[in-house]
């Protein structure tokens, strides 16, 4: 052991959603984490991300203890609007399925669990990016924190690092099965200081492209449109971005949007992705590192929240009953669930946005669907209770 070595029971790559609940709810349980974030904290607690809670994200929240400031920011919602051909369509998510969204920023989130992180004096460390993982019977996270190489011991890893982390790029092409779709269109999203035009939100699918409506507050708007995948940011200027926004996102009774300056814009590629296991040997992967769903489900924050339940639960059970089962059992049961938000956000991105290479018959395909799914209680039922998240294993 060198001077600078470090001992925890779980050492945990990522200070995203996945990698700080996990640490709240094993610190709840007594069971010791360190946590690494390769960015310092304004950035993270300042990206933008992310804004829709699953109805059982919240009450994850809550049981980690730091619900509290969710309950009396988010906007709980109780429906969304589906809109096309000119006409507004409500699915009653609650009244379908009992159960509520909340739109909560993602960087809400991770502000308060950094916040819940630092009160319980565990370590959290800054700007001290991973650099090499070794996942052996002994397993070592090496990473760089102030000019400095250091060393954390641990039993497990967590590989909580987003898409381009280097856990899931520590485990042998050979022992992982990828599984891919890559989207011939990106999205465009802007925050905006303008009041949201709806006070659900509002997914529009138009001749022009996908649009949707969501707000983060009753004064900030977030925005999205459908653009191309190697889209030049440079060519959106603020007009062009909300006259198009009004143009995809009319209906018979709409009036423009309120306009107000856009705090923020970015563009997202859209992609399906799963890595197959989500285990290798002491090392775990959850969240982005091991999957990704394109944005128009707004399931990807809750994913990771929900790798991170199966997850806890099997650490626990480790530690504190030497119960070896959810361990072994842990890739099995998150994949189970992430495929079923995979196939949900697929089928959304497929149903909602404009294919170039369409035919007629598959663009009428299209229409015909979102007609049916609209006036038919079993269409809307199939919408809300994947939407407002399915039960957690
Ligand atoms: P992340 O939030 O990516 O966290 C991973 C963390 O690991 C990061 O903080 C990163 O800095 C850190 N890290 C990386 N490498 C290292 C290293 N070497 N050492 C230490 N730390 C490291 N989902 C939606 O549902 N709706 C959206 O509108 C939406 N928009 C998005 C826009 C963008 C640009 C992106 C990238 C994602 C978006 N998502 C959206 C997806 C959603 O935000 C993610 O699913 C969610 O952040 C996953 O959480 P996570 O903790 O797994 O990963
Ligand atoms: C938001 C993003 C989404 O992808 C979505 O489906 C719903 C809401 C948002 O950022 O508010």
């Amino acid at each position: 052991m060198t001077d600078s070595a470090l001992r925890t029971q779980v050492g945990i790559i990522g200070a995203g959603p996945a990698g700080l609940l996990l640490a709240q709810i094993l610190h709840l349980h007594g069971i010791d984490s360190i946590i690494i974030e390769a960015q310092s904290r304004p950035h993270i607690e300042s990206r933008v991300r992310a804004g829709l809670m699953e109805h059982d994200s919240c009450q994850q929240m809550r049981d980690a203890g730091i619900g509290a400031r969710m309950d009396r920011e988010g906007l709980v919602h109780e429906g969304i609007i589906l809109r096309f051909a000119g006409h507004s369509h409500r699915i009653p998510l609650t009244e379908l399925t009992g159960r509520r969204v909340t739109v909560y920023g993602q960087q809400e989130v991770v502000k308060d669990l950094i916040a819940a992180r630092l009160a319980t004096g565990r370590p959290l460390f800054f700007e001290a990016p991973a650099i090499a993982i070794e996942n052996t019977d002994t397993p070592k996270i090496h990473f760089r924190h102030n000019g400095t190489e250091k060393t954390i011991l641990c039993d497990f890893i967590a590989g909580c690092d987003g898409f381009h982390g280097p856990s899931r790029a520590s485990i042998p092409a050979h022992r992982m099965k990828i599984f891919e779709r890559v989207y011939p269109f990106g999205w465009l999203g802007i925050l905006a200081e303008s009041p949201p035009a709806s006070h659900e939100l509002v997914y529009a699918s138009h001749p022009g492209g996908f649009a949707l409506l969501s707000m983060r507050s009753p004064r900030i708007s977030r925005l999205y449109l459908q653009c191309a995948p190697d889209e030049n940011l440079a060519d959106w200027s603020d007009a062009r971005i909300w006259d198009e926004l009004d143009t995809r996102l009319a209906d018979r009774e709409s009036t423009p949007l309120p306009r107000g300056p856009i705090l923020q814009k970015g563009i997202t590629p859209l992609r399906s992705f799963v890595a197959e296991p989500m285990r290798h040997h002491r090392l775990f992967l959850l969240g982005d590192a091991a999957h990704i769903v394109p944005p128009t489900g707004a399931k990807g924050l809750n994913l990771a929240f929900a790798d991170v339940h199966v997850l806890a639960r099997a650490f626990t059970a480790w530690y504190q009953d030497n119960e070896a089962d959810g361990l072994e059992t842990y890739s099995a049961t998150a994949l189970r669930r992430v495929w079923q938000a995979e196939r949900f956000a697929w089928w959304m991105t497929t149903l909602m946005h404009r294919f170039d290479n369409h035919s007629p018959f598959e663009a009428r395909m299209q229409e015909a669907e979102l007609d049916y799914l609209t006036s038919s209680k079993a269409g809307m039922t199939t919408i809300a209770e994947n939407y407002v998240g399915l039960r957690l294993l």
